[in-house]
């Protein structure tokens, strides 16, 4: 890896439904962009419920249906990912509140710790809703969030850090 990376953790509850999918999107754009030098990424849960699990059989379907390949397998956050990653993106504020309780957090980097929607310019709700425990039209609302919002997230990485690309963001 290149040191000047910009390397963003995408983080949920479990990591096998939202982050997962936040990072297979956000991967796809980082490549369409042409930016995959530049930006890597990676996701992790809070818990520690489900390591090593690849993706909800849900979220693997709705991640077909818009042709993308969720491989990930599911780790829980770490003490190191503190100092690896640039940008920690919690799917919902009580990701965040773990993130921020966590053992290896340091108050002095609370600006890398965001909200996955901080940039959604759509809705006043600033979490991406747990679909767990619901029906498969929550894994689709969920897509499409993270498709806006990981657009709005990237459009703001190229302009903070003056990336060049010929990307047109949606
Ligand atoms: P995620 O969803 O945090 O988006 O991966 C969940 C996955 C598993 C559980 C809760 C949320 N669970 O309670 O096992």
């Amino acid at each position: 890896m290149q040191a000047d990376q910009i390397k963003v953790l995408f983080v949920c509850l479990g990591n096998i439904c939202r982050s997962p999918m936040a990072e297979g999107i956000f991967r796809h754009l980082v490549e369409q962009a042409q930016l995959a030098e530049h930006i890597t990424c990676d996701s992790a849960g809070t818990s520690c419920y489900h390591i090593g699990n690849l993706p909800d059989w849900r979220m693997r379907q709705i991640a077909d249906k818009y042709g993308l390949a969720l491989t990930h397998h599911a780790r829980q956050l770490r003490d190191t990912d503190f100092s690896n990653f640039d940008y920690i993106l919690a799917m919902d504020e009580s990701n965040r509140v773990n993130i921020v309780r966590h053992q290896a957090f340091d108050p002095a980097t609370v600006e890398r710790v965001l909200l996955m929607r901080s940039h959604d310019d759509a809705g006043s709700d600033l979490n991406v809703p747990d679909p767990y425990y619901g029906d498969i039209e929550g894994f689709e609302e969920v897509y499409q969030i993270l498709w806006r919002t990981n657009n709005r997230f990237l459009q703001y990485l190229v302009q903070k850090h003056k990336l060049a690309t010929n990307y047109s963001f949606e």
